[in-house]
């Protein structure tokens, strides 16, 4: 059988013969070989160990990879984007460079409702075709396998419309995707005065399609003030759990929402965003099994306060990082940004943002078995990095690509 063999790594990182959800201390500890080899067989990790280990398989190795001064890491596992969209918004940039808030820009149709609009406008053609652009991107930027949402739809027929794309984009892309329902992202305006109304159709008429047609793995609603109460949060994602579809949660990001309880409740696969936290909250998220998703990257973008990284970790919780890729509030799906900011500004360690967007980040989407370590049977989805001093150089020497090439599926990705 064909194999590949990458030799001479300078350290081979996120070694994991077991796989386990990290949480507290416990991200602080990446293992890793130094002078490693790698092999690959059927496009995934075969065997790996210490050079001076390599047992020569010659017959079988038909490509050799030589890695001398570079690191190898699995590639990012983005466990939360809004990928699919069909307009940039700078337009609302330069409101909020003038002044205006998040909350305020959405209070007066833009935002989420904006994208809508133009959602409705594009056709499945056209959503797919630059969805596939900035994957793309971002898969030579080190992701491996990612979550996309809905959510600019707002009405069934456009919901099914992005949910379709995303199953597109699950079916033709190298990398594992998981789709996310998330039809309760605001409100449409003509239902801003009948809630009831829009959950209904969410429940009655969208959910249905949804299961029918096998088009989402979760289920998300935006619970903030002025989006959906932890109430109305509850409802609706017990609704599409109904159908299978687990609960990922916006929680917290502008406002104490409930979301975190909500989603502990409901033994929901993560909470995200988490802003806004006080004491209680984070210690309620530490005693469950609920991942807290933390998106640095949005937070930046909106001028918020950074998540209480620290605070999560030292009390125990399970903490995944992952992009928000969004035209609204993080329109970068760059995940060396995201680990570079949670280390500047979280006061993470270089170990726990790479544990937190590999093997969480795998977690949080439920591919831990496939994607997020170095272990035997996992895709062979890898970084290698250009010549670079150490590990800690990666988050540090923030805005250089210090990637050199994408291993997708154990084939080079140019
Ligand atoms: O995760 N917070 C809600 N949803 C997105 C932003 C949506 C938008 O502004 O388009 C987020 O930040
Ligand atoms: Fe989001």
């Amino acid at each position: 059988m064909p194999a590949t063999l990458i030799t001479n790594i300078k350290l081979l990182v996120n070694i994991r013969e077991e796989n386990k959800l990290l949480r507290g201390k416990e991200l602080a500890n990446l293992s890793v070989i130094e002078n490693a080899f790698l092999i690959i067989e059927h496009q995934k990790i075969a065997a790996y160990g210490a050079m001076e280990n390599l047992v020569h398989h010659t017959e079988t190795i038909t490509d050799v990879i030589d890695a001398t001064g570079q690191i190898v890491l699995p590639c990012w596992c983005d466990s939360h984007t809004h990928l699919v969209f069909a307009t940039s918004r700078e337009n609302e940039f330069i409101d909020k460079i003038k002044g205006k808030s998040y909350a305020e820009i959405a209070a007066s149709g833009g935002g989420i409702l904006n994208s809508a609009k133009k959602i409705a406008l594009a056709t499945e053609e056209e959503l797919f075709d630059s969805a596939w652009q900035r994957l793309q991107e971002l898969i030579q930027l080190g992701t491996g396998a990612i979550e996309i949402k809905s959510g600019y739809g707002l009405s069934v027929d456009a919901e099914i419309k992005m949910l379709r794309v995303i199953k597109a984009l699950k079916q033709q892309a190298p990398i594992p995707i998981k789709a996310t329902f998330l039809g309760a992202h605001t409100y449409p305006l003509e239902y801003k005065e009948n809630h009831q109304g829009y959950i209904d159709l969410i429940i009655k008429q969208m959910l249905p399609i949804i299961a029918k047609e096998n088009l989402a793995d979760y289920i998300d609603v935006f619970c903030e003030d002025g989006f959906f109460s932890k109430e109305e949060t509850i409802t609706i994602c017990k609704a599409g759990m109904q159908y299978g579809l687990k609960p990922k949660i916006h929680a917290n990001q502008l406002n104490l929402s409930g979301g975190v309880e909500a989603g502990v409740a409901l033994n929901a696969i993560s909470v995200d965003h988490l802003e806004t936290m006080d004491d209680t909250t984070i210690a309620l998220l530490a005693s469950s099994n609920t991942i807290g998703t933390l998106l640095p990257t949005a937070a930046y973008f909106l001028r918020m306060s950074f998540q209480p990284a620290r605070k999560l970790i030292d009390s125990g919780c399970a903490i995944a990082l992952a992009s928000d890729f969004n035209p609204g509030s993080s329109p970068s799906g760059n995940m060396n940004i995201v680990t570079s900011m949670s280390c500047v500004q979280m006061k993470m360690l270089p170990e726990e943002v790479i544990n937190a967007a590999t093997i969480n980040g795998a977690y949080a989407m439920e591919l831990e078995n496939e994607v997020g370590s170095i272990t035997k049977g996992k895709r062979a989805n890898l970084i290698f990095t250009k010549q670079v001093p150490s590990l800690a150089y990666l988050p540090y020497a923030f805005g250089s690509n210090l990637i050199d090439k994408v291993m997708i599926n154990g084939k080079i990705i140019a």
